[in-house]
């Protein structure tokens, strides 16, 4: 039997996954949105494209949570995107509440569905997600270190002329200014990025414009685009989480997870490399990190808690 992707918000992200679901053929598409003209035009638009693009799936778009019931995967990109200037924490109250609605919606349609959450501010939202709806920790997660991860080392490609295909790197802890670009982990054509520095192939001060390029990478497109911020990106990453749910693919990829432990880290979720297969998180990677490392995600964790406070604060529910 084929399986079944809900897609929660059919904007600029959610037409995007669509899209890309659609040409991989890797399931049928439910787009749900409050905009129920917006869903059921894409899905429209989209299958459209099947006889061209030659793919095999089912679209439709709808507003009613009935038709996205027992869903295998769920993607949530439900919500406002930045405008320029604003910081994705800016963006707090008003996605929690939507996050609220989706939790109801989904809990009581697809309780055994793979929950990826895209919306920001990313691991306070998961966050919310998860203990709005009560689904299990492993099932709910978020998607940013894959998205983070793939803005540094394209940098990392221009700026050294290497393929993307040949570095190897991970961001991690919370997705905002306070990520943390792994140099530890950082490999270019199987040589430490470090080495490269020693070596004198890239300077120590080029390497931290790029990490800090990184850490700006959405607000950088949030400024060209002017309205909305970035989807081609993001969406592709999401895809990366699905594929390796659904097909049992047990790819390691940053995501943001529920911590109990790992990391020197409890009760909170932020990005740590993790194992995605049929169980969804099956495995939480621990990475050995350098003392700066270390410092530096501990430090994101700290901001993610301290925005989570914020969140409690503005619906006591959450506690
Ligand atoms: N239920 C379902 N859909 C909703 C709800 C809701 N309660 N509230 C808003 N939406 C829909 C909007 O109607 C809109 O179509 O969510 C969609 C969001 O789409 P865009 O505004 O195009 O935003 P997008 O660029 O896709 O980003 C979505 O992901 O990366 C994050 O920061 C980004 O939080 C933002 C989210």
């Amino acid at each position: 039997m084929k399986k079944k992707i809900t897609l929660i918000g059919a904007g600029q992200i959610g037409g995007t996954l669509a899209h890309l679901i659609a040409l991989k053929g890797l399931a049928d598409v439910v787009l749900f949105d409050v905009a129920a003209g917006l869903a059921k035009g894409k899905a429209l638009d989209i299958a459209q494209s099947s006889p061209v693009n030659g793919f095999n799936v089912n679209l439709s778009g709808t507003d009613n949570y009935q038709d996205t019931k027992n869903s295998d995967v769920i993607i949530i990109t439900a919500g406002v995107p930045r405008k320029p200037g604003m910081t994705r924490d800016d963006l707090l109250g008003i996605n929690l509440k939507i996050i609220k609605q989706v939790a109801e919606g989904i809990k009581k349609t697809s309780p055994n569905a793979f929950v990826i959450c895209i919306t920001n501010p990313l691991d306070v939202i998961v966050m919310a997600l998860q203990k709005y709806s009560g689904l299990p920790k492993n099932k709910v997660v978020g998607m940013a270190g894959i998205l983070d991860s793939s803005r540094f080392i394209y940098f990392l490609s221009q700026e050294l002329k290497v393929p993307v295909n040949k570095i190897k790197s991970f961001v991690l802890g919370g997705h905002g200014d306070t990520m943390v670009a792994m140099l530890g982990s950082t490999e270019v054509e199987g040589k430490k990025i470090t080495e490269l520095v020693k070596e004198g192939k890239l300077t120590k001060e080029r390497l931290a414009q790029i990490v800090d390029r990184t850490k700006k990478g959405g607000a950088e497109i949030v400024k060209y685009l002017e309205k909305g911020s970035a989807f081609y990106a993001p969406a592709a990453s999401g895809v990366e989480m699905a594929e390796s749910y659904l097909k049992d693919l047990k790819k390691q990829l940053p995501c943001a997870v529920h911590l109990n432990g790992e990391y020197n880290t409890k009760n909170i979720y932020a990005g740590v490399p993790v194992i995605i297969g049929s169980r969804g998180v099956e495995k939480i990677i621990e990475l050995n990190l350098t003392p700066d490392e270390e410092t530096n995600f501990k430090k994101s964790v700290e901001s993610v808690k301290d925005l989570f406070d914020a969140a409690k604060k503005i619906d006591p529910e959450l506690k």
